[in-house]
């Protein structure tokens, strides 16, 4: 049998939570780390912490990709530091494409709203799965896997994206081939590709060497 007071503490600290355990508020003063980033004082916490309005915006889609990500992630929305989830916006202009890409930290579900996708994914086996997805399809891609989208149709697309986690982080691989300073003939033996389309790719993403 234990002690009343004891049993109140006991009682008492399990109705009332400490409300540092809520929730972690990104301070986005200081540098994140692979575990996200610190929490900001509690007393600093405002209601916009936990708000991001942009996703609403039509993204710039006036790029090499015709395409925009918008995205609501920690550094946007700081009320989101681990929590394990986030969102983004993603416009496709007619012709565009977001080319093989992969979110190291973060499963996505992806919800098409206006009109038409054609998103896939390759596995670690290079099984590839892909479909067009219209309004109110969704479509999920595991974490770390290479996926893509292209818009399809005659109108631009616009989708939702939502993540597992605050920080999905992006790598986009022919910018990561061909918009780094690798030199041209590394890349190429480790592409497998020829010098000319090498160089023409380069010239196209930015990359030097
Ligand atoms: C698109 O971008 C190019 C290059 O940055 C610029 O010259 C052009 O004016 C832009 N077009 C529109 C419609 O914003």
């Amino acid at each position: 049998m234990l002690p009343i007071p004891f049993l109140l503490l006991l009682l008492s600290s399990i109705l009332s939570p400490s409300s540092a355990a809520d929730f972690c508020v990104a301070d986005l003063t200081l540098p994140t780390t692979p575990a996200g980033f610190s929490c900001k004082k509690e007393s600093t916490v405002t209601v916009s912490d936990f708000v991001f309005s942009g996703l609403g915006v039509t993204g710039n889609t006036n790029n090499t990709l015709k395409a925009a990500v918008t995205p609501a992630f920690s550094s946007q929305c700081p009320g989101l530091n681990g929590l394990g989830i986030s969102a983004a916006r993603l416009d496709i202009a007619i012709g565009g494409v977001v080319p093989l890409h992969t979110h190291p930290a973060a499963s996505e579900f992806l919800v098409v709203t206006q009109g038409a996708i054609l998103a896939g994914f390759i596995s670690s086996s290079n099984s590839v799965y892909y479909k067009t997805l219209y309004k109110g399809d969704a479509m999920v891609f595991p974490r770390g896997l290479l996926h893509f989208q292209v818009q399809t149709g005659r109108s631009p697309a616009v989708a939702f994206g939502s993540f597992s986690s605050p920080n999905p982080g992006l790598q986009i691989v022919p910018f990561a081939l061909f918009a780094n300073s690798l030199p041209t003939p590394l890349v190429e033996k480790v592409t497998f590709l020829d010098d000319a389309e090498v160089k023409k790719l380069k010239k196209v993403f930015g990359g030097t060497g």
